[in-house]
């Protein structure tokens, strides 16, 4: 038989979907399953999108230019020009989600081999992306202790060999919810700037932005034009997970160069997808206004409740929607299936992922979970409940 390839052996399962077998299971045998799992908003999608493509009248669905349709990176860039950050359409390209665009950030400024430093627990996927790109993950390991802070920039210097090449970061953080400050934005740069390497920032999550706190991008700190690279999408600012559009913004010339070849190699972004993503950049303010306030809510409810419940510890999260919870469990990987497939409230149960995907380290994190607050208030309550009956009776 012909065989797969090592790296495709190596290619990590994500944490997040690999429980949806035992998910399914528990709906056939007609049990009902919270997902605090996965971050896919309940949140609905700006009407002015999903109006955009019912309303539009193309008669073929052509592809667009490899890096996006001229008229959307243009209002991407005004919409960046209103958030303090100073791009041109040039700067930018669209991309079928920021999961591709992580794929070309890697592509075009990484060889096999190469080392990129990540503060974990990250978004699981960069492990999977690194594999893919046959690029190796150095961690550096930020604690709950301190709210997932940036951890001391001596540990990232400590880490950095001749085969580094970027440092990546993600703010807000998933799984974390860790909001970096501007002091701590320019502590990376100054490092990134000393040992010529990149400063990936994945701002996904900008938006999402508790307390009063403000986002601070890489793009806006100065003479950082030649490290810097932005990974964005649309996904999670609009609802809009299933369109699959997000972008690379970096002004260094030759990394767009660059990233362009990978753009052209697979022809176009999704052309409908774009016009729905264009059409985003109209939403007003108060629908985001509304939103914030909503998960700040979630937030506050999920943390209160996981507070309350003994042996439970979690930091409190200043952006995103995510949150790691650990847990008095030795295996999170086997009690989260065990949730799935034997513990029940009222026929109710919920689906968490277990943290340890979250990092690169071997062993770590194995106590904990993430929690995304993406439920509204009633389910949130009812998940918090499911969980402190479970720690009662469950045994490693
Ligand atoms: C931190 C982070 N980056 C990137 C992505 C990829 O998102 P998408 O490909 O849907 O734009 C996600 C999705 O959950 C994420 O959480």
């Amino acid at each position: 038989m012909p065989k797969i390839s090592q790296k495709g052996i190596a290619m990590p399962q994500s944490p997040i979907r690999k429980l949806v077998p035992f998910a399914e299971k528990a709906y056939a045998a007609g049990k009902k399953v919270y997902h605090l799992n996965i971050g896919q908003p309940d949140i609905k999608t700006p009407q002015v999108a999903l109006d955009a493509v019912k309303n539009n009248s193309l008669d073929t669905l052509a592809y667009t230019r490899s890096e996006g349709s001229d008229t959307y990176r243009q209002k991407i860039a005004d919409y960046y020009k209103r958030n303090d950050i100073f791009v041109n359409k040039q700067d930018i390209i669209v991309t079928t989600g920021g999961s591709e665009a992580l794929l070309f950030a890697f592509g075009s400024i990484m060889d096999v081999e190469d080392e990129v430093i990540i503060p974990e627990p990250f978004y699981a996927n960069y492990n999977g992306f690194s594999t893919a790109s046959g690029v190796k993950v150095v961690p550096v390991i930020s604690k709950i202790e301190d709210n997932f802070a940036l951890p001391p920039i001596e540990e990232f210097e400590k880490l950095i060999t001749p085969k580094t090449k970027a440092i990546l970061i993600c703010n807000p953080g998933n799984p974390t919810g860790y909001l970096y400050s501007k002091d701590e934005i320019k502590k990376l740069a100054a490092i990134v700037k000393k040992h010529d390497l990149f400063l990936i920032a994945d701002e996904v999550y900008r938006e999402f932005a508790y307390d009063g706190e403000v986002h601070y991008s890489i793009l806006q700190e100065e003479g950082l034009d030649e490290h810097a690279i932005i990974i964005d999408s649309v996904s999670k600012r609009y609802s809009m997970c299933g369109a699959r559009i997000g972008c690379l913004v970096s002004k260094s010339k030759s990394v767009i160069a660059t990233a362009l070849k990978f753009a052209q190699a697979r022809l176009s972004p999704p052309t409908l997808a774009q016009i729905a993503s264009e059409a985003a950049l109209e939403t007003p303010q108060s629908y985001f206004d509304d939103v914030i306030e909503e998960y700040v809510e979630r937030r506050n409810t999920l943390i209160n409740g996981l507070k309350e419940i003994e042996g439970v510890k979690v930091a409190t999260p200043k952006g995103a929607f995510y949150c790691v919870v650990e847990l008095p469990v030795k295996n999170s990987d086997a009690f989260a299936q065990w949730l799935l497939e034997e513990f029940y409230v009222d026929n109710e149960t919920i689906m968490v992922a277990p943290a340890g995907g979250f990092y690169s380290t071997p062993n770590v994190g194995l106590n904990q979970i993430r929690i995304a607050y993406v439920l509204n208030q009633e389910s949130l309550l009812k998940a918090i409940n499911i969980l402190k009956e479970a720690l009662k009776v469950y045994k490693d």
